[in-house]
C-alpha cells in the first residue's frame, strides 16, 4: 500500500486522525516505520489509536491555531522532530446558503474545512525547516475541483484549500518543503453517512478507503509541489493538469 515508501524515523502530525481516511493512513505510515502525532477532537477513539499505534494523541480543534501549535509542539517533545504534516481533518457543512442556511454551520464548516488547514501549516512550517524540509499534505476533495451542489459551503473550502496548496507550493519550493491536496471522490467512511444510500440508489461508485491512501502514498512517492491529486473509482491517482489562465495580451 506504501509503495516502496520509507517512512523510518520520520515523524508524521495527522490531523483528523482518529478515524477514516486519517487512521487508515495513520495505520499505513506507522506500519512503515514513521513515528505518529494523532490530533482530533475524537479523543476516545483518537487515544485508541495511538495505544494501537505507539503514537502520540494529542485532543485538537483544528480550528484553534493553539491546538494545532500543541500538536506539533508534541512531535517535537515526544519525537524530536517533524517531517510530514497530513492537515487532514474535515467535516461536511449540510446547508445550502437559501431558507436552510445555518451561519453557525458555516462558519463551524469553513473554521474545520479551511482555518484548520492554514493554522496546521503555520505551526508546522516552522518544524518542517527546522529539518531542512519536509512534506505537508492537506486533505481537500474532489469538491475542489468540480462544482459541488450537495454541499455549495463544502465545496467553496475545498476549493479554498487546493487554492493554498497551489499558491504556497512554489512559495516554499526552495527550502525543500512540498505542499500537496489530496483530493478524493466519495469515499466510504464516516462524513459520507448522510450521502451514502443516495450514492447507492444511484449506483455512484465509492472509493474504499485504501484507495485514498494509496493516493497518499503517489504523492509521497514524487517529487512535485504545488498539486492536487485527484483519487477517483477506476482511475490511477495523479496530479490533476489546471488548464493555462489567458495572460495578458
Ligand atoms: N470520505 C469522503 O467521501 C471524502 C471525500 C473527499 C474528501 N474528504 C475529506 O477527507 C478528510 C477526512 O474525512 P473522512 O472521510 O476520513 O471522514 P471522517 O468523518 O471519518 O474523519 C474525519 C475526522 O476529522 C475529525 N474532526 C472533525 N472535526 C475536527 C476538528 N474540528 N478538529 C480536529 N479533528 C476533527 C473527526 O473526529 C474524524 O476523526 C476530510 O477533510 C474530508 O472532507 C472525504
Amino acid at each position: 500500500m506504501t509503495a516502496g515508501y520509507d517512512a523510518t524515523d520520520k515523524v508524521a502530525l495527522i490531523t483528523g486522525g482518529a478515524g477514516g481516511i486519517g487512521a487508515a493512513v495513520a495505520r499505513a505510515l506507522a506500519g512503515s516505520g514513521a513515528r505518529l502525532v494523532l490530533a482530533d477532537v475524537d479523543a476516545e477513539r483518537g487515544a485508541a489509536l495511538a495505544a494501537e499505534l505507539d503514537a502520540a494523541f494529542v485532543p485538537c480543534d483544528v480550528r484553534e491555531p493553539g491546538d494545532s501549535a500543541a500538536a506539533v509542539a508534541t512531535a517535537l517533545d515526544r519525537f524530536g522532530g517533524l517531517d510530514l504534516a497530513f492537515l487532514n481533518a474535515g467535516i461536511a457543512s449540510g446547508h445550502g446558503l437559501g431558507d436552510d442556511f445555518d451561519p453557525v454551520a458555516y462558519r463551524r464548516a469553513m473554521g474545520v474545512n479551511l482555518d484548520g488547514v492554514v493554522y496546521g501549516i503555520h505551526a508546522a512550517l516552522p518544524a518542517l525547516r527546522a529539518r531542512g524540509g519536509g512534506d505537508i499534505i492537506a486533505t481537500a476533495s474532489m469538491a475542489g475541483l468540480t462544482p459541488a451542489p450537495f454541499d455549495p459551503v463544502y465545496g467553496a473550502n475545498k476549493t479554498a484549500v487546493v487554492g493554498l496548496v497551489r499558491s504556497l507550493g512554489p512559495a516554499y519550493a526552495n527550502e525543500n518543503i512540498r505542499v500537496n491536496a489530496l483530493c478524493p471522490s466519495f469515499a466510504d467512511t464516516d462524513i459520507l453517512i448522510p450521502l451514502k444510500s443516495h450514492l447507492e440508489a444511484t449506483n455512484f461508485p465509492i472509493l474504499d478507503v485504501s484507495d485514498v491512501v494509496d493516493a497518499f502514498f503517489g504523492i509521497l512517492n514524487t517529487e512535485g509541489t504545488g498539486e492536487a491529486w485527484f483519487v477517483v473509482p477506476g482511475r490511477e491517482p495523479g496530479p490533476f493538469k489546471f488548464r493555462g489562465v489567458p495572460g495578458p495580451r
